[in-house]
């Protein structure tokens, strides 16, 4: 059946699982190479913000779901920080090979006892959209943020819309999120607030830009798609918007010449703690 969605959760709230589980499983084989297309989409612009914001010698970091640690390893080895905290609920793919460094933290961020310290740098991409209680995490982790250091988060941003066409493309990709969100409580509705939040989490020099990586054929956003949708594929289908078919139609119309479609954003926000206390609360 095709309709309305299926039994979404607003908020995140009606859902069962949790990253790692009901999806994206990390002992799943190929689970690392689905992150690492991802990470190829995006890491340039993340290193390139992340420099421009101060990243360099003396800094010590922390890089919270680090997944298979691209960030963190670029850290160190491009913009040359001091140190990096790689944490991630499963760690398998940030153990090897060991960087000068780099130390790893198997930890639940979510955690209310997760509290690994101070640094120059607070870093999470592509994770607080997966989680509850987002509000509350960007709180918690800009305490974890020294005076003068900053907060950066990155997240997807839907640009699907009213006015998108529903072909398998548009229907599949909104399948995604509706199903992700059924699953495992992901939602991205959030994102667009993050700079409002942050700047509620008493940080100031708040700021936000929005990076959308084209969908050519065979790249690395186009095969993070695919695979992605080859793994949440009964999620998706379970929502009633999508089947089988429409998924397999978007997935070959990815790797199509004739593909002309938005791919999902990273949305990347960011604020500072002021050197002492807290920044004046917005009016
Ligand atoms: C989509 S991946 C993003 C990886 C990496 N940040 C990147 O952008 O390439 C999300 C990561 O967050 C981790 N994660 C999810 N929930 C977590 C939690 N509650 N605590 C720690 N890590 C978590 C997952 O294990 C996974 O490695």
């Amino acid at each position: 059946m095709k309709g309305a969605p299926g039994g979404g959760a607003p908020g995140g709230g009606r859902h069962d699982g949790r990253y790692g589980e009901a999806v994206f499983r990390p002992e799943q084989a190929g689970e690392g190479t689905r992150i690492d297309f991802g990470a190829l989409a995006y890491d340039d612009i993340t290193l390139a913000r992340l420099r421009e914001l101060g990243a360099g010698p003396g800094w010590r970091c922390l890089d919270v779901g680090a997944g298979t640690g691209t960030v963190s390893r670029r850290l160190l080895e491009e913009a040359g920080v001091t140190s990096v905290l790689a944490v991630d609920r499963d760690v398998r793919f940030l153990e090897a090979p060991p960087v000068p460094g780099l130390d790893v933290l198997a930890a639940d961020i979510s955690a209310p006892s997760f509290a690994p310290g101070r640094f120059r740098l607070v870093h999470a991409r592509f994770v607080l959209m997966h989680l509850p209680e987002r509000d509350r995490l960007i709180t918690a982790l800009a305490e974890l943020v020294e005076p003068g250091g900053v907060l950066v988060l990155s997240d997807a941003i839907d640009l699907t819309s009213g006015r998108t066409p529903d072909t398998p493309y548009s229907m599949t990709m909104r399948a995604m999120w509706e199903g992700l969100r059924a699953t495992i409580g992901t939602d991205v509705s959030w994102v667009p607030a993050y700079p409002r939040l942050l700047r509620g989490a008493g940080l100031g020099s708040v700021a936000a830009e929005v990076h959308v990586p084209p969908l050519l054929p065979g790249s690395p956003i186009s095969r993070f798609w695919a695979d992605t949708w080859e793994r949440s594929r009964a999620a998706m289908v379970a929502t009633g918007l999508v089947d089988d078919t429409d998924v397999d139609a978007a997935i070959r119309y990815l790797d199509a010449d004739e593909c002309a479609a938005l791919s999902a954003g990273m949305l990347t926000a960011w604020g500072r703690k002021p050197a002492s206390g807290p920044a004046a609360a917005p009016a």
